[in-house]
């Protein structure tokens, strides 16, 4: 049984199938068809949503793609629509109004995705900026009106004071409500000869993934919720871990941190690109923000894909994940986790309950560049991660990270030995490229031409040089945005 708030309503939910997603739960069953399907796989943000919960005093609001959402996730949450912007006195909520008064709404398909955005937005930061609008905008779709008048609508939002609405005005209500729902302990949902487990702590996870290693684990849903609207496949059992209290922690000391693998990409980037600020950028291109506040972590590692951020990131990062079975725990560098495409470490029964970062030592330079078509909401063609220990000249420490360049994220070991011990100069690093090109032999496919991988794979080491030197010359794509 699932208990959520879809606005201010109570709702419980016994016999739902778990492979229900949100958007088709509000279509269907609860008959509201504000909110629309474009593409059904999280890129469109046609069918954008806010889900609701408490953070401390307050309540935080983040965007989700309800076409990959299953509907486990609600439990506890509330659930908003475009249905539900409209003041109980009939009046448009301000960015209602505000697309109104723009003109930023023509066949109006992509609209309520839109104006969901927004309405997260104008909660979370009231007086957005143009980078904060395009960020918070990145995932929603427009063929028809064209971006300027939406984001002159969304301007003008954040110049305004911010307004009373009726989340605010009820915001004691909605917390004292989501508060009455029991979010610490076990729920299962059943339906349609499907189950879903929702353990809330990983003792708890651990066993169920034990007794059903069979089950699949369902994080964010970003990648699995795919086989069942692209795949038309069914997923008879799967284990939520989004109620997984503590692997959504993050610590830090001074040594490393530890996330949680069921922290949100948002969360756990925001926490890495406070230590490793050339972060910041990959984090505003990995997806979109509704993928971002939904996706885990975790599930970016899990999915095992060879086009992945996180993982050249991270293998560039020396980082460790815990992995755990039953009460069995062991710790693994990340690079050992991959073993072929789609093929993991993983055994039956075990899963990631943690990824270990150590913090930068002195001398360590790190940089990661994405290279995909858009700019925003794409997945990389290439996403190449550099972590170099430069000492007196020399580099003493180098360790390298490739996505989509091989079956598998994996490391540019030539490369790495053709720099270290080696002068930090020109030459060394024309020699690095060369051993780079060796390091790989990426695929052609609808991305990018196996000869575009292997070239600008080894031009990013290039551009690493270029911006290691006392020159300011500008590098960055994301500059002139
Ligand atoms: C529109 C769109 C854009 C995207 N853009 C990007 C992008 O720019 N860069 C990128 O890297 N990815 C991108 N993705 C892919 C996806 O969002 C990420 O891989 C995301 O991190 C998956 O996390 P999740 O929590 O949603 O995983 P889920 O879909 O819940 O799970 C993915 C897989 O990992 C497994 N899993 C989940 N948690 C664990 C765990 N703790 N232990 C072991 N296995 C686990 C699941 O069983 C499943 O097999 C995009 C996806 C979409 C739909
Ligand atoms: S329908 Fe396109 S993102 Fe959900
Ligand atoms: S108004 Fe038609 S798609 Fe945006």
């Amino acid at each position: 049984m699932i208990q959520f708030l879809l606005n201010r309503e109570m709702r419980e939910e016994q016999d739902l199938s778990p492979n229900m997603t949100v958007l088709n739960y509000l279509r269907t069953r609860v008959g509201k068809t504000g909110t629309k399907e474009g593409c059904a796989s999280g890129d469109c943000g046609a069918c954008t949503v806010v889900l609701g919960e408490r953070e401390g005093e307050h309540i935080r609001y983040q965007t989700v793609n309800a076409c990959l959402t299953f509907v486990s996730a609600l439990h506890g949450k509330q659930l908003i629509t475009v249905e539900d912007l409209k003041s109980k006195d009939g009046s448009l909520h301000p960015v209602q109004q505000a697309m109104v008064d723009f003109h930023g709404s023509q066949c109006g398909f992509c609209t309520p995705g839109f104006i969901m955005s927004m309405f997260a937005l104008s909660k979370n930061t009231p007086s957005a900026d143009r980078h904060d609008i395009l960020e918070a905008l990145g995932g929603n779709l427009c063929r028809c009106t064209g971006y300027r008048p939406i984001v002159d609508a969304a301007l003008a939002i954040a110049e305004q004071p911010q307004r009373a609405d009726d989340f605010s005005r009820y915001e004691a209500e909605i917390l004292a409500a989501l508060d009455r729902i029991q979010v610490d302990t076990q729920i299962t949902l059943n339906g349609n000869g499907q189950v879903c487990y929702s353990p809330v702590s990983s003792d708890e996870l651990a066993a169920l993934l034990v007794q059903h290693p069979d089950a699949r684990l369902l994080a964010g849903g970003t990648d699995l919720a795919l086989e069942v609207t692209q795949l038309y496949r069914e997923l008879p059992k799967m284990i939520y871990v989004g109620k997984v209290a503590d692997m959504k922690q993050l610590e830090e000391d001074e040594h490393q941190l530890v996330i949680g693998a069921a922290r949100s990409l948002s969360d756990s980037y925001e926490a890495l690109s406070r230590v490793f600020p050339d972060l910041g950028e990959l984090l505003h291109r990995f997806a979109s923000l509704q993928i971002r506040n939904q996706g885990t972590l975790g599930g970016n590692i899990g999915n095992a894909s060879p086009i992945g951020d996180a993982p050249p990131v991270l293998m560039a990062l020396n980082a460790r994940l815990v992995l755990r079975k039953g009460d069995t725990v062991r710790d693994l560098p990340i690079e050992e986790y991959f073993l072929g495409y789609k093929l993991t470490a993983l055994e039956a029964g075990e899963f990631i309950e943690q990824i270990i970062v150590p913090k930068p030592t002195a001398n360590q330079h790190f940089r990661v560049y994405k290279l995909s078509k858009r700019l925003d909401d794409d997945i990389s063609a290439v996403c190449g991660a550099f972590n170099l220990t430069i000492e007196d000249g020399t580099v003493t420490g180098a360790r390298i990270g490739f996505g989509g360049m091989a079956a598998v994220p994996k490391r540019a070991a030539a490369c790495e030995r053709a720099l270290l011990g080696q002068p930090w100069n020109h030459a060394t690093v024309k020699a690095a490229m060369k051993a780079l090109t060796g390091d790989f032999e990426p695929l052609s496919d609808f991305r990018a031409s196996k000869e575009y991988r292997s070239k600008t794979a080894s031009n990013l080491l290039y551009k690493f040089f270029i911006e290691q030197q006392s020159l300011t010359p500008e590098t960055r794509v994301t500059s002139y945005v």
